[in-house]
């Protein structure tokens, strides 16, 4: 079986000898707690097994309702936030064509993303470019109380009601949150929209393969039995309790192992573009799950070769408190190669007749080799290619890793105190019913 494949090779040479054979017992017990539920915050492992867990069921509702949103719409608006956006935004831009958003041939709707910021700006262009579409909406939020998205949907629930009228509209919206709690659940029976339901013991930033990724995916157009079908590889490579038979034991022990050393900085690098926004739902995982208690690697995310025109300097000659984890894609999509030009007054025929890819592998050796050299161990991933199946190897890879890497650290990797207090200053300063105390409060510190 084709898979995804990790290298701590390069990292380890430069930590004290055997620290990551060292950590094996807590490592081992990290993931004990993962698999067995008995660690902190054990009631929000729901997506330990959800892979496996999926019904067929499910997967047949979530493809004939993308079905109807794809026939009926050219655009799709997917609003969320956190882990009700990154997941989908990922998947769909590790997989869509680099100028999708400038196609005009209507193949596939487009799948854009809304309520995951609180630009006005974004807000209005959004709204302007919609107008003359026929549009639909998928709305996620577990709590379905969350402010940035339920402003969007306010907004675009509007808009489509005033251009198809209140009854078409219901027909191409969906909801996914809570079964039962949170406003989103409350209008959503009101209205009669199509609805998914969130289990309550899978977090936000945990949700990718349930309908909060699976169905804007699906929408986009791409094989979500084939992510899921990745995903249960993983799961069931994700068991054993050995460092040679479970990469993402070991992947959280090295990185555990660099953190103690004090490399307190991991930046997740990519050599294809596509794999963006990969980096930014990683920088949540890690970062929501792992960041607390004044404790936790800090997730960074570069973009290579580009960013070696910017960061590279930092990570090659900074500060040397960081590590770097590489995912690779080994096999790109399409051949261009590079042509021979007699004149050769750039230079550039010694590397004439060789794929695009060859060039960016070399890169990839050279920048590691260098950074290496300088200091910064390497992890690298490599995923044979930017497809379905590799990705839901990856996502779960990743999840289970970071599951395991939250208890090694002795923190509970699935709450999120943290995120309230911007909340619950931003509703004092905006006077929201309920907020008086704190509004009075704030307004003696303005
Ligand atoms: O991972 C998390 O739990 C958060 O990032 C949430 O996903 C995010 O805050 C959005 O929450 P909700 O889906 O409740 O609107």
């Amino acid at each position: 079986m084709n898979t995804i494949k990790l290298d701590i090779s390069q990292a380890i040479q430069a930590i004290p000898g055997k620290s990551v054979d060292n950590l094996l017992p807590e490592a081992a017990s990290a993931l004990a707690k993962v698999d067995n539920a008995t660690g902190a915050g054990n009631d929000f492992l729901g997506w330990v097994d959800l892979p496996t867990r999926l019904s067929e069921d499910l997967i047949n509702d979530i493809n004939a309702t993308a079905s109807q949103l794809r026939e009926e719409c050219e655009v799709v608006v997917s609003i969320g936030i956190g882990g009700s956006y990154l997941g989908a935004k990922a998947v769909i831009e590790a997989l869509s064509d680099s100028f999708a958003a400038y196609r005009t041939d209507g193949r596939d709707p487009k799948v854009v993303f809304a309520g995951q910021n609180i630009g006005e700006d974004y807000m209005f262009e959004l709204m302007r470019w919609l107008d003359d579409k026929k549009f639909g909406i998928i709305v996620i939020s577990k709590s379905g109380t969350t402010t940035e998205p339920a402003i969007a949907f306010r907004l675009l629930k509007e808009m489509l009601e005033r251009k198809v009228g209140k009854e078409a509209a219901a027909r191409r919206i969906v909801a996914i949150t809570d079964a039962k709690r949170g406003a989103l659940r409350q209008l959503a029976t009101e209205e009669g929209y199509k609805t998914f339901v969130i289990d309550d013991n899978v977090g936000g930033r945990f949700s990718v393969l349930t309908p909060v990724g699976l169905l804007p995916i699906a929408v986009a157009g791409y094989d979500i039995r084939a992510l899921i079908d990745g995903a249960r590889q993983m799961q069931q490579a994700t068991t054993a309790a050995s460092y040679d038979q479970n990469p993402a034991l070991l992947y959280a022990a090295t990185r555990n192992a660099l953190y103690r050393d004090g490399k307190k900085i991991e930046i997740l690098v990519n050599y294809n573009p596509k794999l963006h926004y990969f980096g930014e739902w990683w920088k949540q995982l890690y970062g929501e799950s792992e960041g607390k208690d004044k404790k936790g690697i800090f997730p960074a995310a570069v973009d290579n070769s580009t960013d070696l025109h910017s960061m590279g300097q930092w990570i090659q000659d900074g500060e040397r408190t960081i590590f770097e984890t590489v995912v690779s894609v080994e096999a790109p999509e399409h051949e261009t190669l590079i042509p021979t030009d007699n004149d050769n007054l750039d230079g550039l025929n010694y590397i004439a007749g060789k794929r695009i890819d060859q060039v960016n592998k070399m890169a990839e050796l050279g920048t590691r080799i260098a950074h290496v050299d300088g200091g910064v161990p390497n992890l690298r991933i490599t995923i044979p290619a930017l497809r379905e199946q590799y990705l839901g190897q990856l996502i779960y890879f990743f999840e289970k890793a970071c599951g395991i890497s939250g208890y090694i650290l002795d923190v509970n990797p699935f709450n999120q105190p943290g995120v309230e207090d911007y909340k619950r200053n931003m509703f004092a300063l905006l006077e929201k019913p309920g907020y008086e105390e704190a509004t009075a409060a704030i307004k003696t510190r303005l």
